[in-house]
């Protein structure tokens, strides 16, 4: 008898993209499961800083991930992410969390440790799997249903990132934030292991101009398109 595999759709893109809102989005409406692993990658920089350990230290990220790994978990059903018992939510996404995860996402250990993580949580899915991340569609699944590039310019993302931040905005100019997300771009795109890129075979899906709304529909209908859902 041939094993259960859900549906599966890489959804890949830059940080600040809209991906992770637009995945939560349409997979509570499918009813599919929802993966953000920079979820994993970021729960990895936290424990390192808890821990102590620099982020540059690459032997000391590779024996701490190793011991880690098979303990992180991520609870799709209410986007929760757990490290024996601790729920690492709250603090996954501060800038800090998200400064460490870039960090860590460089070194090859810590990707080949997330790897069988990810394809793990991602194949458990009853139905369907919506996984985001950076690399899903070239490293983690290139056999995946749909591959989706997810992506906006860098002004709209500055835009949305000075929005989120509310009223702590008022200490961030908007080139500040701009600097920023270019920064973070370089790093994810221009590391040695599995760098920010999009598949040859994935379908752009450009947010710059459309609304939440709109970009939902629109990720929707690129499943429908595929056969993925009636
Ligand atoms: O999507 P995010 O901002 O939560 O990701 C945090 C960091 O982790 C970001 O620098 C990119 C990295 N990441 C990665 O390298 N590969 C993934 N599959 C997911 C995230």
């Amino acid at each position: 008898m041939s094993q259960h595999r859900p549906k599966i759709v890489a959804v890949d893109g830059p940080a600040g993209s809209g991906k992770s809102s637009i995945c939560d989005a349409v997979s509570r409406r499918l009813g599919w499961t929802y993966i953000n692993t920079g979820a994993l990658y970021r729960g990895v920089g936290l424990l390192a800083l808890g821990r102590g350990i620099d982020l540059n230290d690459s032997a000391g990220i590779a024996a701490m991930v190793d011991q880690i790994a098979p303990g992180l978990t991520w609870r799709g059903e209410d986007r929760t992410l757990w490290f024996e018992g601790r729920n690492l939510s709250l603090e996954m996404n501060s800038e800090q969390a998200g400064y460490a995860a870039s960090k860590v996402a460089k070194q090859a250990a810590v990707r080949d440790c997330l790897l069988p993580v990810q394809r793990q949580l991602t194949l458990s899915a009853p139905i369907g799997a919506l996984v985001d991340g950076r690399d899903i569609g070239t490293v983690v699944f290139p056999d995946a249903d749909l591959k989706i590039f997810v992506t906006a310019s860098l002004e709209e993302r500055s835009r949305r990132r000075l929005n989120q931040l509310g009223s702590d905005a008022d200490t961030q100019s908007i080139d500040d934030i701009k600097a920023g997300i270019a920064k973070r771009d370089e790093r994810d795109q221009g590391r040695d292991t599995a760098p920010l890129k999009q598949a040859d075979d994935a379908v752009v899906l450009d947010t710059s101009d459309l609304s939440m709304d709109e970009s939902i529909l629109a990720l929707i209908r690129l499943l429908k398109d595929r056969g993925l859902v009636d």
